[in-house]
């Protein structure tokens, strides 16, 4: 039996999920329910990649430790793959005692080996906040375009790349004061020692070949050292034997998949060393997006060899997702979370919709979201669906048992025999061929219920014997196309294994016709999409912020998350009347999707606020409830109405993170002064 150990990237516990998110996940969970089903010891573990400076800052700006915002975010990512049915064997974080264990082992094996070596930095320093700037979160202006506010690696506006201390008038990001300069010692790890190592592994098939092209650019621009610490403050693991540096992040979360796994390993009784010991026979698979290849390819590999491990069996990489043809966008409404798409759609559409999308090469997939609805009408409901819909009545009618033979085995064997073909092409990650195959055998199977026409033959009471045989024979080349979906739908598959009387989890179980046995009733397997559905969840209001972008793969570290913060003196919080009011009404507003119209009791004085906090209060909850508003904001004219002032409510960056309305304690009562 094969042993096959697949990863997907792990996401940042920083932010939610989005679709691009989603989709590397599905291409990976497919691929991993297929070798199941075929028989396969396959194991699917990823983590939370929960290190570095975005998420030490995130945290500050919270208010919570590093600890709690991580483990906050790691249960909506859960319930969020969740909602999307990605099954990991094992999902772990990279702040977690196996993965210290094995970053600590493995930069102690490079380090004996000669692997590391140290040299000063010279780097941008926040002296207020007391920390060093990573290049994104310095801004100032282009040196070369002189274009404003552009970050400290890169221009946005010529494509200029530079050093921070090339910036005209920089700025931290995180304080917003002037850095200074500082020098401080770095360890690196010396990736040319393994030129030789990873021209050979490309040499196998681990790679693609538009990956190989790119690794070709980059040896031929020479294997530089890899910077792979960073000094205090850093979210992190302090590197044993070197006070205040800690590993870089991107040092430690591919060591993330091992830590993972050792879990696992823990939980079932499985052998860490057999996978991964440098002669394993086990296959090692991650899959990614094309933006981290450099760290896949060249970093990790190395790595694992250089602590003397065995490399990847493969790299499998993907390009990027963009919805109607564009970048995913905010003010487009088109980013598109996995939290907003699961509150509005079913999650397999969009599984099915990708596999039909996802080719083996690096091309970019378009979600194009009246497509979306198009495809899953016209090829789940209006094919596959359709088959088992069309026959089951008339196996009930025959007492729910279906024939003792096939009609035409003939043509069961056409479709059952492409089986092999299929699972090579759901192998190969060449999910589109393998769709389309199973659409085409999807239309045999309706040509075959269309000429034979049971519901015909049925009305016959002496034909009723012909009409279960058609049947059966529509029944069993549903079977056999529902099998083959199956690491696709698994929920469909799920339900329509409970139809069917036996689970669709093994691909050759489909050798066998199902003959002479009991089904159960048939109820509805997938509904049509509406388009109003789409419509509803790209009205609902995207994120305040993007969730951290990942970095471009030679700059990894990801974008800061807030603009440089601005300081107030006490005067400045004085000039606000904040005082507590009472809600004694609330109504939605007609025409704002956002907006609730509160009437406000400020202690005899009456007010009107409209509030933008429609998504996440019902108005009749909040009626009697205390609220905290600034009084004295000059009454604003909206198209609705007026607006005398505002109520206050906590949010975090994006609005997966929710509103929440500010009230004091029981026992205040209205127009009672903050202070
Ligand atoms: O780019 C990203 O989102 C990273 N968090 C991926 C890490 S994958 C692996 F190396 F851990
Ligand atoms: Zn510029």
């Amino acid at each position: 039996m094969r042993k096959i150990l697949v990863t997907s990237a792990l996401p940042y516990a920083n932010g939610p999920l989005h679709l691009g998110h989603i989709i590397e996940a599905v291409q990976t969970d497919i691929w991993v329910r297929l070798q199941k089903m075929l028989g396969h010891d396959c194991l699917y573990v990823c983590a939370e990649d929960a290190h570095g400076t975005p998420i030490m800052i995130r945290a500050q700006i919270e208010g919570v430790t590093p600890e709690a915002l991580i483990a906050r975010v790691a249960a909506e990512h859960a319930r969020d793959y969740a909602g999307f049915l990605v099954e990991h064997d094992q999902f772990h974080s990279t702040h977690s005692p196996e993965n210290r264990k094995h970053a600590n082992a493995m930069y102690a094996s490079l380090r004996d080996a000669g692997h590391i070596t140290r040299r000063p930095v010279r780097q941008a320093y926040d002296e207020s906040a007391g920390m060093f700037l990573p290049d994104r979160y310095v801004k100032g202006g282009c040196p070369r375009c002189g274009a404003a506010d552009q970050y400290g690696d890169s221009c946005e506006n010529c494509g200029a790349t530079y050093s921070p201390s090339d910036l005209v008038n920089p700025v931290s990001t995180v304080s917003g004061s002037v850095p200074v300069w500082r020098e401080s010692d770095h360890l690196f790890f010396r990736l040319g020692a393994f030129e030789e190592m990873l021209r050979d592994w490309l040499a196998t098939d681990a790679l693609q070949p538009g990956v190989r092209a790119k690794l070709a650019e980059w040896f031929d621009a020479g294997l530089k050292d890899w910077d792979i610490s960073r000094d205090h403050p850093y979210f992190g693991f302090e590197i044993p034997g070197e006070p205040g540096k800690y590993f870089y992040v991107w040092f430690d979360a591919p060591i993330g998949y091992l830590a993972s796994f050792t879990a696992l390993c823990r939980r079932t009784g499985r052998s860490f060393e057999e996978y991964l010991r440098p002669d394993s026979r086990a296959e090692l698979y991650h899959f990614i997006g094309k933006d981290i290849s450099y760290f896949h390819t060249l970093f990790w590999p190395a790595v694992l060899a250089g602590a003397g491990m065995r490399k990847p069996t493969a790299v499998y990489v993907h390009g990027f997702l963009t919805v109607n043809g564009q970048k995913m966008s905010k003010s487009r409404g088109t980013f598109i979370t996995a939290r907003r798409y699961l509150d509005h759609l079913p999650a397999e559409p969009l599984r099915y919709y990708f596999a039909a999308k996802l080719g083996p090469d690096l091309d970019d997939i378009d979600l194009n979201l009246d497509d979306l609805v198009a495809r899953v009408n016209s090829d789940i409901v209006g094919k596959l669906v359709n088959i088992a819909s069309r026959c089951a009545g008339f196996v009930a009618r025959a007492g729910g048992v279906l024939a003792d033979r096939l009609p035409d085995p003939v043509l069961y064997e056409e479709l059952a025999g492409a089986r092999g073909r299929i699972a090579a092409l759901f192998d190969a990650r060449d999910y589109a061929a393998a769709i389309r195959e199973v659409m085409l055998l999807a239309d045999r199977a309706n040509q075959y219920v269309d000429h034979h026409k049971p519901w015909a033959l049925a009305k016959d009471p002496a034909r009723a014997g012909e009409a279960l045989a058609i049947a059966t024979q529509g029944v069993n080349l549903f079977r056999v196309l529902m099998t083959w979906l199956a690491p696709v739908l698994p929920g469909i598959a799920q339900d329509a294994g409970r139809f069917l009387g036996v689970p669709l989890d093994r691909w050759d179980a489909i050798a066998t016709p199902l003959l002479g046995v009991r089904i159960n009733e048939f109820r509805p397997l997938a509904t049509r999409l509406d388009r109003k559905q789409i419509e509803a969840m790209l009205a609902a209001e995207a994120p305040a912020t993007p969730a951290p972008a990942r970095p471009a793969a030679a700059k990894a570290t990801a974008a800061p998350t807030q603009a440089a913060t601005m300081h107030a003196d006490i005067k400045d919080f004085t000039k606000l009347d904040l005082r507590v009011a009472k809600i004694t009404g609330a109504a939605a507003v007609d025409g704002s999707d956002k907006l609730l119209r509160l009437d406000l009791d400020l202690g005899g004085e009456h007010r009107t606020v409209f509030s933008g906090i429609r998504a996440a209060y019902e108005p009749a909850q909040l009626t009697g409830r205390l609220v905290l508003m600034v009084a004295n904001l000059a009454p604003r004219k909206m198209r609705f109405g007026v607006s005398e002032g505002m109520v206050l409510c906590a949010s975090g960056d994006d609005d997966a993170q929710g509103l929440y309305l500010l009230s004091p304690d029981s026992g205040a009562t209205p127009g009672m002064k903050v202070t």
